[in-house]
């Protein structure tokens, strides 16, 4: 959720670590810090509440010197987005500097004992606890690395953690406790990085090590010690990422959210690029970490997934059912880690995450390995945890997705699904040499129908100004139409603040048409599959009370026009790959509503694009 950057080094730390955090200012933006630290000690700490920029403004031309420095974006968990309650935190004395992502489950109990010993907490978070418990373990003579050990084990929930000392100017020092999100260090030439994420890191080092749960790490501008938080010494040797896409920008575009849906083709593309083969028709999917006995011996599939990629594991259980012909069943990864699920060394569990981050999807995978599932993620971040932790992984190649509502990631992650399918259903001798084939040539079409779905946004863009100022909408699909339901209404809701509702459209007459009235717009996707007859049927049903119908049709449809008030074309598409192309039109709406409305398109309220508490 939140963001945290630190750089120790021979540069002044202040500009490097403001520039860090406006590369993950998505994570979180509720207020943001900075403390940096110079050589004799002098420690100076700026925070504001509101986006980074608030802060960068502030400070523009009199940096804090130094050249130590720690750096935080907050996505509120514990306290109010008050400048009190923004990062860093330090302990009484103002000598112990911590930022922190994550929960501390147990901090009602550590305030209270640490008050009664005298700490004066200054915020209401769950994080000031950090610094005071490591200021009461350095007075008994350890240092700051020993004193964050002895800590950091009080604490029960999730920690990442940054942490700098004015008695120990040259050195951070960071921890990772319990899927808390990623803990990356990178390594310069005379300085080193600490960050939660990679793009903080792209234009100074591309050669990374990434914490894992558990780990310590000791890091100085000459280099990096690592340990156990147990205190075992770890040899951890330096990889190297790629970074070429981390840098972006919006280029021509005015929100990160309208680049990524025109760089959707793009995305979907170099997604297949070397998994997909047409002539003859093949699947390469060396990251699986599936041998063929162990896909021989499949008995079913639980696809999980958070928000947009829960949707998106929706339209996967229909691939896995249709062409790998196993059982396939979906679940919110936060509900599925808890019902004790029944699964065993023939159930194969696929977590799709984008971000490999969020923590529902984390430990549900965890929870999936320790009853002996397959596991395997479907991930758009080479080096996270979700592709740490599975047997496998199928990435997406989306390239990084700024904007906090998901939409490249969504038709990244069905492609993904998409070949998985082709994959398992070819190995298993379901998928044979014909249909693999057929399969494959429809995929090798999508790109360019992608391309021809984006050329809506003219027509999408008149359908909001009709509709922008409403504030309930309805969304129905059938089939493999009904995730996209889900996503548009989804989308719609985080982007515009409009409260939208997604259904299976056969279960509408058995509620929500209650809601119907001439003041509720109903997205009806009725493209020409073989649920078309029943979207009609739905269409007529509201219009029958005087709903507003904007349906999503099929290039062509003459029947559509006659029934909805609005209709979106796009083109046709095979029936398992349509919703790539319908799902176009709905993010662009979105968009365009958000717009009109004037709300904060990248940014939208209260939420963050990597969830990593629960
Ligand atoms: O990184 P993940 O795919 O695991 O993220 C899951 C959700 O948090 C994410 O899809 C969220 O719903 C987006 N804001 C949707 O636009």
């Amino acid at each position: 959720m939140c963001g945290i950057v630190g750089y120790v080094g021979g540069r002044e730390a202040a500009p490097i670590v403001l520039e860090g955090l406006s590369r993950l200012e998505y994570r979180g933006y509720d207020s943001a810090g900075i403390a940096v630290l110079d050589a004799s000690g002098i420690l100076t700490l700026a925070r504001d509440v509101g986006k980074l920029s608030n802060l960068t403004s502030r400070l523009e031309g009199a940096y804090p010197p130094g050249c130590t420095g720690i750096g935080h974006t907050r996505w509120a968990t514990h306290g109010g987005a008050t400048e009190l309650n923004a990062h860093p935190h330090v302990d009484t004395a103002g000598d112990v500097v911590v930022i922190h992502n994550g929960i501390v489950e147990n901090h009602r109990e550590l305030r209270d004992e640490l008050v009664f010993a005298g700490a004066v907490f200054r915020s209401e978070t769950d994080t000031e606890v950090i610094p005071h418990l490591i200021a009461r373990e350095l007075t008994i003579g350890l240092n700051l690395e020993e004193a964050t050990r002895a800590a950091l084990q009080r604490i029960q929930g999730a920690a990442a953690v940054l942490v700098m000392r004015r008695q120990e100017p040259d050195v951070l020092v960071a921890a990772r406790i319990a899927n808390a999100g990623g803990v990356v260090i990178g390594y310069g030439e005379g300085e080193m990085f600490v960050a939660s994420d990679l793009p903080a890191l792209a234009g100074h080092t591309r050669s990374v090590v990434f914490l894992d749960d558990g780990d310590m790490v000791r890091v100085t501008a000459t280099g990096a010690t690592y340990s156990r938080l147990s205190g075992e010494v770890l040899t951890r040797e330096p990889q190297t990422v790629d970074l070429e896409n981390t840098a972006i920008g919006k280029g021509v575009y005015e929100h990160y959210m309208a680049k990524e849906i025109a760089e959707q083709p793009e995305a979907v593309l170099d997604t297949l690029r070397g998994a997909a083969q047409f002539d003859p028709p093949a699947v390469f999917l060396p990251g699986l970490g599936l041998d063929d006995d162990a896909i021989a011996s499949l008995s079913r599939v639980v696809v999980i997934g958070m928000g947009t990629s829960l949707n998106a594991a929706q339209v996967g259980r229909i691939y896995m059912e249709q062409l790998a012909g196993l059982p396939a069943e979906t679940d919110n990864a936060s509900e599925f880690r808890y019902r004790r699920p029944i699964i065993d060394g023939t159930s194969l569990v696929l977590a799709v995450a984008q971000s490999g981050e969020t923590v529902d999807t984390l430990e549900a995978m965890h929870e999936a390995k320790r009853r002996g599932a397959r596991v395997v993620a479907i991930c758009n971040t080479p080096g996270s945890q979700a592709t740490r932790i599975g047997d496998g992984t199928v990435f997406l190649r989306c390239g990084p997705e700024v904007a906090v509502a998901s939409t490249k990631t969504f038709l990244g992650s069905i492609t993904a699904l998409y070949l998985l399918a082709c994959y398992l259903g070819e190995k298993r001798g379901f998928l044979t040499g014909r249909r693999l084939g057929q399969a494959l040539d429809d995929l090798a079409r999508l790109p360019q129908l992608i391309g021809e779905a984006l050329k809506s946004d003219a027509a999408t863009l008149a359908v909001a100004e009709r509709h922008y100022q409403s504030e309930h909408f309805l969304f129905l699909g059938r089939g493999p139409q009904f995730p996209v339901a889900m996503e548009g209404a989804l989308k719609l809701k985080e982007v515009s603040y409009i409260h939208a509702e997604g259904y299976a459209a056969g279960e509408m007459k058995h509620g929500p048409i209650a809601l119907i009235d001439a003041a509720m717009p109903v997205v009806a996707i009725a493209v020409k599959d073989d649920h078309y007859t029943k979207m009609l049927n739905n269409i007529d049903q509201v219009r029958a009370r005087e709903g507003k119908v904007i349906a999503i049709a099929t290039a062509g449809d003459t029947l559509l026009p006659e029934k909805a008030q609005d209709v979106i074309y796009v083109p046709e598409a095979p029936t398992l790959l349509q919703p790539l192309v319908t799902a176009v039109p709905l993010q662009m709406l979105a968009y365009h509503m958000a717009r009109l409305r004037g709300c904060d398109i990248d940014q939208p309220r209260n939420l963050a694009k990597t969830v990593t508490v629960e």
